[in-house]
């Protein structure tokens, strides 16, 4: 047939002038299981998961069936990370076992040491640790193995491996040397201690990990869509975690935290509050830290982090800002509360982070630390019963066929 000598561009281009010139693109000519078009894929459900879900109209998140405010009370980072991975909670040698895996994996090399130190300060500290994720993976031996095993075993890796990059940048930011992994420590307690230099109180060491576990998996947002687009082409784990850091850098998803905080910051006071959100309002800008595309009521997680704030800013010069935050709370809710608008996990956790002694560009890097065990545990789920990501576009454009005009006639 002629069609089939037509190039892949222009044959589909056939095909749509012709639905045109028989009147077919409309939505009746849908068929009955199409989706129809939704913005953003708003609403459309794209896989099935075990892994966790939020009722966003309760303001529920639930990880494999555990409420997350369980989670906090009782749970650590490392068994939450077991519990989101292999599906249920690990029993004490399961979990040492898992312990000791990551521990094993921990060490980055000297050359990406090297690439840390070399990129520091270029770019923004996300973009650090999109590069050293990708750079790791071009070394890996399993780097082009599709297996499950290979891919959930490059997992292990970069799981262990995040909070050692993320100290990493934050020292090399600083012009610090870095600091070797300590195998007595436990996930958290090593962050803290590669990133500070020195252990944290009890106190703050729960704080943090806590907070890792509150942010560790969370539906299919954009960082973990991204990542799971890539590994449902059977590329590798590093390209899919690499796409997860991309997305999660956007100020509409991780960079708001750090957003948050700096414009809290820059109201300065309480007082200052109803004058300087009314005017941002006014211009139409969205506040940082507020709304969620699936919360329509308080987040929970937010919840919780609110009082990790006011514990860790108490008798601190950061008092202030923890107060200008609970007037911007109470002052965004009073004018959008009714259309669902309320603060967010982004809102506290800028405040919460800047208390433990991190800086403002550290917090999307930490947002990684965390959410970085759900985007493996749902890209490895979604393995076991892969089909490559394909949505469709809605032709809006040109109807006709045009006849193509050489560049010295247009
Ligand atoms: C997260 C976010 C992208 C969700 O967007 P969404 O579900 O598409 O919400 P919409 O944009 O449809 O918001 C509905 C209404 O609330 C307003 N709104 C939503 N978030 C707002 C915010 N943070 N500040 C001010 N107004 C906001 C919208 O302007 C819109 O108003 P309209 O009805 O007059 O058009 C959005 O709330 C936002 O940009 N928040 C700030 C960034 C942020 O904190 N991100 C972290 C998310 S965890």
């Amino acid at each position: 047939m002629q069609e089939e000598k037509l190039t892949d561009t222009a044959s589909r281009l056939l095909v749509i002038n012709l639905i045109f010139r028989e009147g077919m693109l409309n939505r009746s000519y849908m068929p009955e299981n199409e989706v129809n078009f939704s913005r953003g894929l708003e609403g459309v459900i794209a896989s099935q998961t075990k892994i966790g879900y939020i009722d966003g109209l309760k303001g529920h998140l639930v990880y494999r069936g555990y409420e997350i405010n369980s989670l906090v009370e009782n749970s650590t980072y490392e068994e939450t990370a077991y519990l989101l991975l292999y599906g249920r909670l690990p029993t004490r040698s399961e979990l040492d076992d898992f312990t000791s895996k990551l521990k094993e994996r921990s060490s980055i090399n000297k050359e990406t040491y090297d690439v840390i130190r070399r990129i520091a300060g270029l770019s923004h500290t996300m973009s650090s640790l999109r590069t050293a994720v990708s750079y790791i993976g071009t070394h890996s031996k399993l780097g082009d193995k599709t297996d499950y095993e290979s891919q959930e075993e490059m997992g292990i890796s970069i799981i262990a491996k995040m909070p050692t990059i993320v100290a990493a940048i934050k020292r090399a930011v600083n012009n610090e040397d870095f600091i070797e992994p300590d195998p007595s420590l436990s996930y958290t307690e090593n962050f803290l201690y590669q990133s500070f230099g020195e252990r944290k109180s009890k106190e703050v060491t729960r704080i943090l990990d806590s907070m890792l576990l509150l942010h560790a998996d969370h539906g299919m947002n954009a960082s973990t869509f991204a990542s799971m687009v890539v590994i449902s082409t059977l590329s590798d784990m590093y390209s899919a975690i690499t796409a997860g850091i991309s997305a999660l850098k956007g100020p509409l998803h991780g960079g708001a935290n750090e957003r948050a905080l700096k414009m809290i910051m820059s109201i300065g006071s309480p007082e200052k509050v109803p004058e300087a959100i009314g005017r941002m309002l006014e211009s139409k800008e969205k506040i940082m830290g507020f709304g969620h595309r699936v919360y329509k009521v308080y987040d929970p997680r937010a919840k919780i982090v609110k009082t990790y704030a006011d514990q860790l800013t108490k008798g601190t010069p950061l008092r202030k800002v923890y107060e200008t935050a609970i007037k911007i709370e109470d002052y965004m809710i009073e004018r959008l509360g009714s259309k669902g608008i309320f603060p967010n996990v982004d809102f506290y956790s800028g405040i919460a982070y800047k208390a433990i002694g991190f800086e403002p560009e550290l917090f999307t890097p930490i947002f990684a630390v965390s959410r970085i065990t759900g985007w493996v545990a749902r890209d490895l789920e979604y393995l076991t019963n892969n089909r490559i990501f394909r949505p469709r576009s809605e032709y809006i454009g040109e109807s006709e066929i045009k006849s193509y005009i050489p560049i010295e006639r247009r």
